[in-house]
């Protein structure tokens, strides 16, 4: 699906998602080549919609795994999906959006070589970014405005992982590991 705005909007957008770095982003990718899955439940599809316009504006090959229309269902199935394709490299990032953002972070987190982060604000991208390496980010429709959730998404696609310090604390959320080893 292409953007439906117009050229002004587009370019706004464009400018905006890679403001920070140029062509790039501080993770050394071009958004061509960081691919996004996006998936939701009933309650997420009108900010999915929002996200998945802004990505494929700035350039990021989406993968929207649905849910597609106003229909109950349910948001572990979505998580899923789209931890699937992270978790086998066909997106590099994920994006999850439910009501709360919290059902649907808890079921991500169920899956191997998932780190789902709740977002609220930028700060919090940035952070888990940072500290956590986190490859998920979930929000909640209900929770948050399209504004804040588009701030929060352009700051969790640009921020690099610290390491160092941190990566000890990564290891100890892998599948292999456990608390009395
Ligand atoms: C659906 O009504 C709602 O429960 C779901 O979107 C989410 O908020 C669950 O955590």
């Amino acid at each position: 699906m292409h953007w439906r705005g117009s050229g002004m909007r587009h370019s706004i957008w464009r400018r905006w998602f890679l403001a920070d770095t140029g062509s790039g982003n501080s993770l050394g990718m071009t958004p061509a080549e960081t691919p996004i899955a996006l998936g939701s439940d009933h309650a997420g599809t009108g900010l999915k919609a929002t996200l998945r316009a802004t990505l494929e504006a700035a350039g990021h090959p989406v993968l929207d795994l649905g849910t597609h229309g106003p229909e109950s269902v349910d948001y572990p199935d979505f998580a899923a999906a789209v931890c699937a394709a992270v978790a086998e490299g066909t997106a590099r990032f994920g994006v999850l959006v439910c009501g709360t953002g919290i059902g649907i972070s808890i079921a991500a987190n169920r899956h191997p070589d998932i780190r789902c982060a709740l977002i609220h604000d930028a700060t919090g991208a940035r952070l888990t970014r940072q500290h956590n390496d986190a490859n998920v980010l979930a929000l909640g429709a209900r929770m948050i405005g399209a504004e804040v959730a588009l701030d929060a998404l352009n700051v969790f696609l640009t921020t690099p992982y610290e390491g160092g310090r941190h990566d000890r604390r990564v290891l100890k959320l892998s599948p292999g590991w456990s608390p009395s080893a």
